[in-house]
C-alpha cells in the first residue's frame, strides 16, 4: 500500500486535527463552518474490565479444517448466486472470512442509496464501522461526505462501500489471501448497484479492483472497470484518511471530484 493507514487509535489531539483538517477542507472550498466544540477526555476501558460478549459466528462455515477451504472458491460462488444486494449482504454476513470475521464484530456492507449513480469503494472498515456496522462513519467518512456534498452530492446520492467487508485486526490491510476472497464478493457488489461511475478510494481498493499499484499516479485518471462484462468509468481518488494527514493534497483531490462531477453531468473535464 503506497499511503499509510492507522494502525492504533488516534488521540484526541490526533481526532481534533483531523477534524479542523475536514473542516478546513470545507472552508477552503468557501463554506461557512460552524464552531466545533473542544473534544471530550478521552475515558479508556480499564485492562481489568472484563471483555465483551463474543459476536455470533458466521453461521456459514465450511464442514473443512479452516486451513483448508477454498475461500476464494466459496465466495465466487456465492457472490455470482446472489441475484440482489439484499442476498448478497446476506451471504456475506454467514460468510467465513477466518482471521477476518473471527476478529470483527460484524460484516459492513454499504451505506447511502444503492440505486445512485456514483459508487464509492473503499478500503476495509475501522473500529466505528465495525461497531456500527456501516462503512465510512469516522473520521475519514466524515471528510469522505464532505467531499462529496463540495460537488453537490448529498449522503442519499452516493453509495458507499469498501472492497473488505471485515475489519482487519489492528487496522491492518486486508492480505494477498484476504483478497482473493473479497474480490468476487466487491466485484459481484458493484455489478449488482450497477452505477454509471465508481469512486476507487485509496490505493488498497486500486489494488483490489484493477491490480495497479500507486495510488499517487493514479489518481485523477480515468479507468475502465470491467465488471461482469460490463465497462464501468471508475476514478481513482486519495483516502480521506491520507488527506487528513497530507492537506496539501486536497488541492489534488479537489480537481477529482470535479472530474467526476462533469463526467456525471455529461460536460467535458475541467
Ligand atoms: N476507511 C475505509 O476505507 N473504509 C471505511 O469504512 C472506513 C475507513
Amino acid at each position: 500500500m503506497t499511503e499509510p493507514t492507522p494502525t492504533s487509535r488516534p488521540s484526541a489531539a490526533e481526532l481534533q486535527d483531523a477534524l479542523q483538517a475536514a473542516l478546513s477542507w470545507w472552508d477552503d472550498m468557501g463554506v461557512d463552518v460552524p464552531e466545533i466544540a473542544p473534544p471530550k477526555p478521552v475515558t479508556r476501558r480499564s485492562k481489568a474490565a472484563p471483555k465483551p460478549a463474543a459476536s455470533p459466528k458466521p453461521a456459514v462455515r465450511a464442514a473443512a479444517a479452516p486451513e483448508d477451504i477454498d475461500r476464494a472458491a466459496l465466495a465466487q460462488t456465492l457472490a455470482k448466486a446472489a441475484p440482489t444486494l439484499e442476498a448478497l449482504k446476506d451471504a456475506i454476513s454467514k460468510f467465513d472470512a477466518g482471521l477476518l470475521s473471527d476478529h470483527a464484530k460484524t460484516a459492513v456492507f454499504a451505506r447511502g442509496n444503492p440505486a445512485a449513480k456514483i459508487m464509492v469503494v473503499g478500503e476495509a472498515p475501522g473500529s466505528q464501522e465495525d461497531e456500527a456496522g456501516l462503512p465510512f462513519i469516522g473520521q475519514s467518512g466524515q471528510l469522505l461526505d464532505k467531499m462529496f456534498a463540495a460537488i453537490g452530492l448529498g449522503t442519499d446520492e452516493i453509495y458507499v462501500t469498501n472492497i473488505c467487508n471485515w475489519r482487519p485486526p489492528q487496522n491492518r490491510d486486508p492480505s494477498p489471501d484476504e483478497m482473493a476472497f473479497c474480490r468476487p464478493l466487491i466485484q459481484r457488489h458493484i455489478a449488482l448497484a450497477a452505477p454509471e461511475i465508481v469512486v476507487i478510494v485509496g490505493g488498497v481498493s486500486l489494488s483490489a479492483l484493477t491490480g495497479q499499484t500507486g495510488i499517487m499516479k493514479a489518481r485523477g485518471r480515468w479507468i475502465d472497470l470491467t465488471i461482469e462484462d460490463r465497462n464501468i468509468p471508475a476514478m481513482p481518488l486519495y483516502h480521506p484518511a491520507f488527506l487528513l494527514r497530507r492537506p496539501e493534497l486536497k488541492r489534488d483531490a479537489w480537481r477529482d471530484l470535479l472530474a467526476i462531477k462533469a463526467r456525471l453531468e455529461g460536460e467535458p473535464a475541467p
